[in-house]
């Protein structure tokens, strides 16, 4: 290929790719499908791997992340970056605006906003591209995280529109509930901590000196403010929606996240919607902004030391009440991990009563002083379980004494251990601390590992206590005989377990895997393993070395799991899991050559089928001999069309001569082989 040509099929991915991800994260209407999306990217990296001369800080390819070297770099900030003064009062805050008020010839013009609860940025923008990302900092200088900002995708790394040449934006970085849901709930299915609320995780995420692994965890970035000479319009609110215009994820004004406001009561208007209305938002916020709109009024206004005269937040208060912890608890995991937990006094609480609150860990205890007996306050933030945020020193009883954390196991009594830079305690007694066994087996049968019907956890209790399961291999030794006499089984569920069980034998092996409960390894950790290995018998084999050049697997995980098969108790489950007929290896016939109706033909596939999974239908042309292709070119022979396929893919493969197949006609094939 000559250089020009290079060139402008790089920048042509480039443009498109930027597009693409606007449609995607901004927009939230795609045009095109993730393989479509995967495989320009895939060719804009193969093409700047071999032309590095075309490098590009700003390519889509960034947004990929890779190792940062070292420190992040202090930098000043241009314009320093403030802090709000707050007030939870609305007295306050109307003092504040008569106050205001007062400075102008009429009524200003005010801003309301959403104040969301995240992690200060700032970025430069030159020539319309990201120059750099800075935090707040000390509010003078900041760090420079551009390279983990990059990976946000809701971040333009490219402007489109008439923007300034060179500007500032700022806005808030934060983690989205869902994200973090699913994000704890993969922590917890690998027997690891998790963390504590949303905030914290994405400031700490764009702390990581590992921007593929920023890019993995679903930031999200939403602007709210315009720094610079050149700004297109005068105040504050046209600001915003020209920056909207350049590709930027702003609030949006027909979902009321900012307001232009002409008088108080539409201020309040807009404080008593969210006061309730919050709760919906797939994000958190702690508050409302409101500001002056007109740039030359916040001008005048100016700024105290700390913040500017022209904004002030209104935080809405945590759902809070003050009750009595009467006892602390402590649950163990299934990896042998105590939590504790605050046994209160019951109290209600936003709508709910609670009794149990969460403590997190010895270390946070300590960190608040709570002792046996306190009054201590409970707040509902956006976590699901509420927690122990304060105590009320005035309240404490004169002879109250220190909390002393446990030394020993509540359930089987052995002494705990705490490993050096872990938060939590764990109880060594693996083999035969019953929560630890009893957690085992659930994890065992859960539904993303082994998926066996008809068994729960109260079963499982009751098969633990009648001595019938003490490992997962048990199981599959059970009869009806032993069963029958369990309470609340009758012969229809002992037949419903057993056949549960029985069909447990088929599930693939890299849900084996994550059900033998490996810390660290969850759902998709046991699949990238398993894919990588193939085998137990070659991840048994598998040392540091080779176990960390899987792709994600770090130290801590690759540790883990050499930690677990040195275990003679391990090895034991797993060999007699074997036994009973396990699958242990990826299964073959995936692989499997079924015949070659399609031997060095190239197929694409498009729509929904009815007997196929789409990757069903890839795995069964690729046994048939052909190979898969993401879109439709000159080079496809035949196109496979499902429901629901695009009328732009049939168009194309159409103009192109291409072989169109219903799934009938594709089944025809395979059958006539
Ligand atoms: S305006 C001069 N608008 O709250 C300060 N800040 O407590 C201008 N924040 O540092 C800030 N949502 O990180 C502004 N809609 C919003 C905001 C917002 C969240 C954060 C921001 C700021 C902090 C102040």
């Amino acid at each position: 290929m000559s250089s020009e040509s290079v060139q402008s099929e790089i920048e042509a991915l480039r443009q498109d790719l930027h597009r693409h991800n606007r449609l995607y994260y901004i927009d939230h209407r795609p045009e095109i499908s993730d393989e479509e999306f995967d495989r320009m990217l895939r060719r804009l990296q193969d093409l700047e791997e071999e032309y590095p001369q075309y490098r590009d800080p700003n390519s889509p390819t960034m947004r990929v992340g890779g190792d940062i070297s070292g420190k992040f770099e202090k930098v000043k900030h241009r314009y320093p970056m403030l802090s709000l003064s707050n007030t939870y009062s609305l007295d306050e805050l109307m003092d504040w605006a008569a106050r205001v008020g007062k400075a102008s010839a009429e009524e200003p013009e005010w801003v309301c906003e959403l104040k969301y609860d995240g992690v200060a940025i700032g970025m430069r923008y030159e020539d319309g591209k990201l120059a750099q990302a800075l935090t707040r900092g000390d509010g003078e200088t900041g760090e420079d995280i551009t390279t983990n900002v990059r990976t946000i995708g809701s971040v333009p790394l490219v402007l489109q529109g008439d923007y300034p040449d060179r500007f500032e934006i700022r806005g808030e970085i934060f983690m989205p509930l869902e994200a973090f849901a699913k994000m704890n709930a993969a922590r917890v299915d690998a027997g690891e901590e998790a963390y504590m609320n949303p905030r914290n995780t994405a400031a700490g995420t764009l702390k990581l000196q590992d921007s593929a692994a920023v890019a993995s965890r679903s930031l999200d970035c939403m602007l709210y403010g315009l720094y610079g000479d050149r700004l297109p319009g005068d105040n504050h609110f046209d600001n915003v929606k020209a920056a909207a215009s350049w590709g930027f994820k702003t609030p949006d004004p027909s979902k009321r996240f900012i307001e232009r406001c002409k008088s108080i009561k539409e201020i309040e208007a807009f404080l008593s919607y969210w006061e309730n209305e919050r709760r919906q938002l797939p994000f958190e916020v702690d508050g409302v902004v409101i500001k002056v709109n007109d740039y030359a009024l916040q001008d005048e206004l100016g700024f105290t030391a700390k913040s500017p005269r022209w904004a002030v937040a209104y935080k809405f208060k945590a759902e809070q009440a003050t009750t009595r912890l009467h006892a602390v608890s402590y649950q163990v995991g299934r990896t042998g991990a105590i939590t504790p937990v605050a046994e209160l006094e019951p109290v209600l609480l936003g709508g709910t009563r609670v009794k149990r609150a969460s403590l997190h860990n010895a270390d946070q205890i300590a960190r608040l002083d709570i002792r046996l007996g306190d009054a201590v306050q409970v707040e509902k933030g956006g976590e699901i379980i509420p927690k122990i945020t304060a105590v009320d020193f005035t309240r404490r009883a004169a002879d109250s004494h220190p909390f002393t954390y446990a030394t020993h196991c509540p359930d089987c009594g052995t002494a705990l251990i705490r490993k050096e830079g872990e938060a939590l305690h764990y109880c060594p007694n693996t083999e035969h601390c019953p929560p630890q066994v009893k957690g085992r087996i659930e994890h065992y049968i859960s539904r993303k590992a082994m998926n066996i019907d008809g068994l729960g956890a109260e079963t499982v209790a009751q098969l633990f206590e009648a001595g019938l399961v003490k490992r997962p291999e048990h199981l599959y030794t059970l009869t009806k005989d032993q069963l029958l006499p369990l309470e609340r089984m009758a012969d229809k569920s002992a037949e419903k377990l057993l056949e549960g069980i029985e069909a447990s034998r088929n599930v693939p092996f890299e849900q084996v895997l994550f059900a033998l409960g490996i810390r660290y390894v969850g759902a998709t950790v046991a699949r990238k393993l398993a894919r990588h290995f193939g085998s137990i018998d070659a991840l048994m084999a598998a040392d540091m070395d080779s176990l960390m050049a899987v792709d994600e697997i770090g130290e801590r995980i690759a540790e883990s799991v050499l930690d677990f098969f040195a275990e003679r108790h391990n090895i034991e489950m797993v060999e007699a899991l074997r036994a009973h007929g396990l699958q242990m290896e990826i299964k073959k016939e995936n692989k499997e050559q079924k015949g070659s109706v399609f031997e060095n033909k190239s197929l694409v596939v498009s729509g929904v089928f009815q007997n196929f999974s789409r990757d069903e239908l890839k795995r069964s042309i690729e046994a048939y001999g052909g190979k898969v292709a993401s879109s439709v070119s000159s080079n496809t022979d035949y196109l496979v069309a499902g429901d629901k396929m695009g009328p732009a893919k049939r168009k194309k493969a159409e103009s192109l001569g291409v072989n169109i197949l219903s799934e009938e006609q594709y089944l025809n094939m395979i059958a006539s082989e």
